[in-house]
């Protein structure tokens, strides 16, 4: 097929960042495929979903080799080939930990998983590269050295160009550097986190440190606290909604801290009126402002959503310090700072 056949890409205004501290440029909304794609979205509206965000400037994909045991891999990898996506136009990337079948070495960190892991999760996406692979959790039963190795190699053998962690705590990301910088070798540029109005103590107080010493950037994860954030059960659960479809979500708006979180929904939802936006876009909007993420992902059941969460775009800039401020007052969970024990504190080049 002629080269020009390719859907030309345009980031319609996407704003793109570089991944932490890498030269990978990602933009500031991706699509992902937990729990929707190859799960509750299969075959043609897949389609639809990928297509609409492509021509919306998100030409960033994230999968996993454990997303509906393999099957939102294979579902992205066949929507890129019907779409005839031009590859260098976009970016993809899939995690590593929880292999597809129940195997003593089918998950995990071995240096055996991720290399085998790593070969099945290309075969499934069709491609021959990704751009940059996960590690979905660290295994505290697997010798850093042995992980730090495997994804290096990974990476010379062209099959991934960046690789990252998922939840890993500080601590596990600090040795990562530690042996990497002794070994000479790749480090882990960005950290797949939970990042939401609700979920922000590893995100901005745990990493904290991180982003000044590595800048490290955060691929955030479940920005709409699973949709609770979208304002769709305030009232109850909807019939076709994840915390219908999903047993293992079974209680998660009747417990107290459920309301809790529904009535800080319904103050937001006043804030989003005020500027004009949907409580979901401020939700998205307000993730997508924190200097350390470098790309928020959207999780989408149809078109529909995905053209309301990309609105947040419009909300960003309504994001001003006042409009912050006022978000923080409802949210009343800002992690404190480490205490700096009365020595004042330096601007980033050392400076009072
Ligand atoms: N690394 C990790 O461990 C990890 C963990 C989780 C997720 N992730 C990644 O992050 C991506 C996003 O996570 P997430 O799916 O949990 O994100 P989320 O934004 O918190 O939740 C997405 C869900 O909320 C609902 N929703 C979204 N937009 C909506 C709208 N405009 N109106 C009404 N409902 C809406 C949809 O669910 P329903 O329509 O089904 O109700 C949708 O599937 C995943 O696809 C995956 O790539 C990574």
């Amino acid at each position: 097929m002629p080269d020009d056949a390719h859907p030309q890409y345009s980031d319609k205004g996407m704003p793109f960042r570089r991944l932490g501290p890498s030269g990978l440029r990602v933009p500031l909304l991706s699509l992902g495929g937990w729990l929707t794609i190859g799960g509750s979205v299969v075959g043609d509206p897949v389609k639809d979903i990928m297509r609409t965000a492509f021509e919306n400037g998100i030409n960033m994909f994230d999968t996993a080799e454990d997303y509906s045991k393999g099957k939102s891999e294979k579902e992205m990898g066949r929507v890129i080939k019907e779409l005839n996506l031009r590859r260098t136009d976009l970016v993809i990337s899939t995690k590593i930990f929880w292999g597809p079948r129940d195997g003593h070495n089918d998950n995990g960190l071995s240096r055996k998983h991720i290399i085998e892991g790593a070969q099945e999760c290309l075969d499934r996406l069709q491609l021959t590269y990704v751009d940059v692979i996960f590690a979905h959790r660290c295994d505290i039963t697997v010798p850093m050295e042995e992980i730090v190795r495997a994804f290096n190699y990974v990476i010379e053998k062209g099959w991934a160009f960046y690789w990252g962690t998922s939840e890993w705590t500080a601590q596990q990301i600090e040795e990562a550097h530690h042996v990497a910088t002794k070994l000479n070798l790749i480090a882990p540029v960005a950290e797949q986190c939970k990042h939401n109005m609700f979920h922000r103590e590893r995100p901005e107080k745990e990493y904290a440190p991180l982003y000044e010493k590595y800048r490290l950037g955060t691929t955030a994860f479940s920005p709409l606290e699973l949709g609770i954030l979208t304002g769709k059960y305030n009232d109850g659960i909807p019939p076709d909604s994840r915390f219908a479809t999903e047993g293992m979500f079974e209680g998660m708006v009747d417990r107290a801290e459920g309301q809790e979180k529904i009535r800080k929904v319904r103050e937001l939802t006043k804030i989003a009126d005020g500027l004009g936006a949907t409580p979901t876009a401020l939700a998205l909007a307000w993730v997508a402002k924190n200097p350390n993420t470098s790309t928020v992902i959207l999780g989408v059941s149809s078109v529909k959503q995905l053209l309301e969460n990309i609105k947040a775009l419009e909300v960003l800039p309504k994001m001003t310090d006042t409009v912050m401020h006022q978000i923080e007052d409802i949210l009343n969970n800002k992690p404190a700072i480490e205490p700096n024990h009365g020595r004042p504190l330096l601007d980033k080049f050392g400076r009072l």
